[in-house]
């Protein structure tokens, strides 16, 4: 049997001495450290996750701006609008909520972020330090994953790490931080063949594919860790992709969604304003 890796406990102490440092900022230099957030309209789900990214900043004493912006928006305003964030002192952090509508171009948006202020880690700029292992604003979920493995004590180095799923934002640069820790990493996804073989060897799981059920306990060793970064509504709940209840019986450390990887990543969110605030100070 299991532990269950408490997400929102460890992201709750994180949060207070963030707060902290947000208010001696603000003491001391009369300045609130600020994320500005711009969502275009079309994505359902987009519109909850940036509310909630919202009441966490609010809550931890971090200034938040949010635009929302209409579906037909043009890809020539909303450059003009980062362009405006960009150079504008108050913000210091900036976040484009992502899937954009089709007729934007996501990657142009990325590289039109000033990579100073990129705390998701879109710009190919800090995207190619993160590659190289350089220091940078790293994407706050895969950050939040590290960063949890490391709250439990549990060694990353030299182990065999499996990271499921190969989005720009989550698999792959977590794959890639799995690699700057040290461990020995497979990264699979929808043309793996025979992911159950890949799994079986791995003694670090990661999972970020959005498949409800698709990590059964016959995919996992007896003792891996296993970290669940899926998020879909099902009927108005949340799950993961791990078959969380038979998977817990052979994980040595396991986490629940929600109250696992979720509760990490907006923590990251505001570390990552503090650190951009910090760097440009
Ligand atoms: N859409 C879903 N998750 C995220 C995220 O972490 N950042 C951004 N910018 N868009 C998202």
């Amino acid at each position: 049997m299991g532990i269950i890796m408490d997400g929102k406990k460890i992201a709750e102490g994180i949060r207070a001495k963030l707060a902290e440092e947000i208010r001696k900022i603000e003491a001391e230099k009369a300045v609130k450290p600020t994320l500005a957030t711009i969502i275009v309209e079309g994505d359902p789900s987009s519109a909850a996750y940036v509310k909630n990214k919202e009441k966490v900043c609010i809550q931890t004493g971090l200034g938040s701006v949010t635009y929302n912006l209409p579906m037909n928006t043009k890809e020539e305003d909303l450059i003009r609008l980062i362009e405006e964030l960009n150079i504008r002192k108050d913000i210091h952090g900036i976040l484009v909520q992502v899937p954009l509508p089709k007729h934007i171009n996501e990657n142009k948006i990325a590289s039109i972020i000033d990579y100073r202020k990129d705390v998701d880690c879109f710009n190919p700029e800090n995207a190619g330090r993160l590659f190289r292992g350089e220091k940078c604003l790293l994407p706050c979920t895969p950050k939040g994953i590290i960063r949890l493995i490391k709250a439990y004590g549990i060694e990353i180095s030299g182990k065999k790490a499996a990271v499921v799923g190969r989005s720009n934002i989550v698999g792959k640069p977590c794959a890639m931080m799995l690699l700057n820790n040290n461990a020995t990493v497979t990264i699979c996804h929808s043309k793996t063949f025979n992911l159950k073989s890949q799994l079986l060897e791995c003694d670090i799981i990661v999972s970020a594919v959005g498949k409800p059920g698709l990590i059964t306990a016959d995919m996992v060793k007896e003792g891996a860790v296993v970290i669940d970064a899926g998020t879909t509504m099902v009927d108005g709940k949340l799950k993961g992709d791990v078959d969380f209840e038979k998977v817990l019986e052979k994980a040595s450390y396991i986490t629940p969604v929600p109250g696992g990887v979720g509760a990490m990543t907006t923590t990251m969110l505001i570390e990552n304003v503090l650190e951009a605030f910090n760097n440009y100070e």
